[in-house]
C-alpha cells in the first residue's frame, strides 16, 4: 500500500513540476482588483520553465524590463510593445491581449509599465526578488529620480539598446583585457629574438 503510494508519486512527480503560467494583470490594481495603477499580482517567485503571462487591461500599457536601481529605465532586454485596450472592456473580459515570458532560472528580473507613464508612482513588477532588493524597495527606487551608474556615458540615454546584454553599471572589460594582450606580445617579442639569437649563434 505505502509501497504503491511512492510509486504512484514518482510517477507524478514529472507532471507536477511542469511549467506553471502567472497572469499578470497589466493596469490593473493589486488591492482593489479593479482597472488602475500598476501590475495584479505585484511580485512572484516563478521556477525556472514557468512562463509568465501579461494580460492588457483598459487603458495605453506596455511592459518594459528595467533593473533594482532604475526601475524606470528601459535596460534593453524585454520589451511586450505598447498594448491599448479599450476603455468599456471590463476588468477581467474574455481575450485581453497577452504577451508571454518564459522563465529561465530564479534571478531576480524587474519591470515596469512603461507606456502607462505611471511608474514613478509604483506601476512596478518585481519577479524572484530577494531579502535584499524586495518590491517594497523597488517601489521605493521608482519614486526617486532615475540613477546612471558614473562609468556609463554619453550613450546612456535611457532608449538605447545596444548595451542589452551588459548590465548598466558594469565596467568596460577592455581597458583591463587590452593590458594582458600588450604584456603577452611583448614577452612573445622577447622571446622571438632569444630564439633568433640562439639560432644565429648556433649556426654562426
Ligand atoms: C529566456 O530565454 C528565452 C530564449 O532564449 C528568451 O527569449 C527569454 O527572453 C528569456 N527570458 C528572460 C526572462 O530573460
Ligand atoms: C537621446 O539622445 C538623442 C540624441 O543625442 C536625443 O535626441 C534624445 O532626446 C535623447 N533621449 C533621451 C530620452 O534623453
Ligand atoms: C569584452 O566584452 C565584449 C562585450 O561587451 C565581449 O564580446 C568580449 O568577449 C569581452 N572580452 C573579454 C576579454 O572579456
Amino acid at each position: 500500500m505505502h509501497f504503491r503510494f511512492i510509486i504512484s508519486c514518482l510517477f507524478l512527480f514529472p507532471l507536477a513540476t511542469s511549467a506553471f503560467e502567472y497572469r499578470i494583470g497589466v493596469g490593473k490594481d493589486e488591492t482593489t482588483g479593479r482597472k488602475g495603477l500598476g501590475f495584479d499580482p505585484s511580485s512572484i517567485h516563478p521556477s525556472a520553465g514557468d512562463i509568465i503571462a501579461f494580460e492588457f487591461r483598459s487603458g495605453v500599457h506596455s511592459v518594459v524590463q528595467s533593473t533594482f536601481e532604475n526601475p524606470c529605465v528601459s535596460n534593453g532586454g524585454f520589451n511586450s510593445g505598447v498594448f491599448t485596450v479599450d476603455d468599456a472592456l471590463p476588468v477581467d473580459a474574455p481575450g485581453l491581449p497577452i504577451v508571454t515570458l518564459n522563465v529561465n532560472d530564479t534571478n531576480p528580473l524587474w519591470f515596469f509599465d512603461e507606456a502607462g507613464g505611471e511608474c514613478h508612482k509604483g506601476a512596478v513588477f518585481s519577479v524572484n526578488p530577494t531579502l535584499d532588493q524586495t518590491p517594497a524597495a523597488f517601489k521605493a527606487n521608482a519614486a526617486k529620480p532615475p540613477v546612471f551608474a558614473p562609468s556609463s556615458t554619453a550613450s546612456d540615454n535611457a532608449s538605447s539598446s545596444a548595451s542589452s546584454t551588459t548590465p548598466a553599471g558594469q565596467p568596460s572589460n577592455t581597458s583591463s583585457a587590452a593590458i594582458p594582450s600588450i604584456r603577452l606580445s611583448v614577452q612573445w617579442s622577447a622571446l622571438s629574438m632569444f630564439a633568433i639569437y640562439v639560432l644565429r649563434y648556433q649556426f654562426a
